[in-house]
């Protein structure tokens, strides 16, 4: 006999649980420095009509699958209802967070790091150039992976009550206080008007098919959309849970805080660099928070000392990490609850098996930076060689997730059906039953969410792999 699947105890418990998977390194640097770059304010409302009208009912429909089987997404793809050749989406929906899980504790290890440096008293270090360069090729970035591990490992072992949902409510209260607190105190800052102008004055010249593509793939990325995780989260839901309403706060927390870290990012940058030329801002997370930002906390220390700056750049990393451990804690979680659900094992032998597989590769992309050269230079396509990194980051991170999403749609509609999705939402929501939301959830999952996300998929292969974009 299997023991009754644990659910969240509270619809907060959800609530904050999926938007610390969702609120991540995406928002609090990706989305603020995209958003500025791509037209401002007006990039902000295409990214917002995108989640409404795409992303939302992609939510449900992940959400919604995941609560009828009560299963990780390869037992629901594999259930009474798909089967057959649903089988390979389930087992992409399990693969797919599993290497992001790699690649994702890559860059949270780098975090943890910068943060311990930072509280070292070692920001001016932090702010050279070379730097990061150094910093990946050290050995510290092993204990620093220990740690990352160990406290995924404490969260997630715990269960889904007292590790998840508690997990949660421990990190998610804490960062909404720093963001809040770092934007106030950027804004109060000289010249911090002119990066807030420069983020949200509408440019609609900007937009063009590329930036409507990026927006989209942005926001479907930052609601942790085809990642397996909303179908996993949607099976620890209880049935007498409004699931669409859930599913709202959670869209509206993740671009809350994506637009508050514009708040805080821009004007940062802008005050304490006011010469700052715009297209020095690379649209890559990584270089941004390890290359360019420590010199924006270093430039600090002229107005608020070097204490001041340091403390400031402290709460900006440990916001980050907090960001990223709850959302590498909820991909993680998906091949757990596989493991668990499909094969019978306790989480503890679950963790186990996948943290001590998962190191394996975490430490093969570790030492491709320059390190192993046959990691380093592991494959070349559309003109430029990729480390293993790179390729993880590509595959996965990058392309796969609107075919996954695509699936997801398709299952919902043509395979369980619409009257059965239907069926599931009402499920804690009478009002839903022939409601507006019903009727645009349902028409928008047949015919345009499929296509957008189809089209998405395939100009992404053509732009990273072939060299060839539809878009120009
Ligand atoms: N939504 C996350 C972000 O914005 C993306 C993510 C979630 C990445 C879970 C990894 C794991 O960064």
């Amino acid at each position: 006999m299997t023991a009754a699947r644990e659910h969240f105890g509270s619809r907060i418990g959800f609530i904050l649980a999926a938007a610390g998977s969702a609120v991540g390194i995406g928002n609090l640097v990706g989305f603020p420095v995209g958003a500025a770059k791509n037209g401002g304010g007006a990039f902000l409302f295409i990214y917002a009509i995108f989640v409404a009208l795409i992303c939302l009912p992609v939510m449900m429909a992940e959400l919604a699958i995941g609560r009828r089987f009560q299963k990780d997404p390869l037992g629901a793809y594999s259930s009474e209802v798909g089967g057959g050749g649903w089988r390979i989406a389930g087992w992409l929906a399990v693969i797919t967070p599993f290497m992001i899980a790699v690649f994702y504790s890559v860059i949270t290890v780098w975090i943890l790091g910068y943060l311990i440096h930072v509280l070292m008293g070692n920001l001016d270090q932090l702010a050279s150039p070379e730097y990061f360069g150094q910093f990946i090729n050290t050995n510290e970035v092993f204990l620093h992976l220990l740690v990352v591990f160990g406290l995924v490992y404490f969260i997630l072992v715990s269960g889904v009550k007292d590790g998840i949902e508690k997990g949660a409510k421990i990190l998610m209260p804490g960062l909404f206080v720093m963001l809040i607190g770092l934007v106030v105190f950027v804004l109060m800052q000289d010249g911090a008007v002119a990066g807030a102008r420069y983020y949200l004055v509408p440019d609609f010249a900007k937009i063009d098919a590329k930036v409507v593509n990026g927006a989209l793939s942005q926001a479907f990325f930052s609601l942790s959309l085809g990642m397996g995780i909303m179908i996993t989260y949607g099976s620890y839901m209880e049935r007498t849970e409004n699931l669409g309403g859930s599913a709202k706060f959670v869209a509206l927390t993740d671009t809350l805080v994506a637009f508050s870290a514009g708040l805080m990012i821009l004007p940062a940058i802008f005050s304490f660099n006011p010469s700052i030329d715009t297209a020095e801002l690379s649209e890559s997370s990584v270089s941004l928070i390890f290359s360019f930002l420590p010199k924006i906390f270093l430039a600090m220390q002229a107005s608020i000392g070097y204490l001041g700056a340091s403390i400031v750049a402290a709460l900006f990393f440990t916001l980050v990490f907090f960001a990223a451990l709850t959302s590498l804690v909820s991909i993680t979680e998906v091949p757990t609850a596989s493991l668990v659900d499909e094969k019978g094992y306790s989480r503890r032998k679950a963790l186990l098996i996948l943290g001590a597989s998962m190191i394996i590769i975490v430490i093969a992309c570790t030492v491709s930076f320059g390190r192993v050269e046959f990691l380093s230079n592991f494959m070349a396509y559309a003109g430029a060689n990729k480390s293993l990194f790179d390729v993880i980051y590509d595959i996965f991170y990058d392309t796969i997730l609107p075919l996954n999403g695509l699936l997801a749609c398709l299952f919902v509609i043509y395979r369980w059906k619409k009257h059965n999705f239907d069926a599931e939402l009402e499920q804690g929501d009478e009002s839903y039953r022939g409601s507006f939301s019903e009727k645009y959830v349902n028409f928008s999952l047949s015919t345009f969410i499929p296509l957008v996300l189809a089209i998405i998929f395939i100009n992404t292969v053509a732009t990273k792999y072939f060299g060839f974009s539809f878009f120009g």
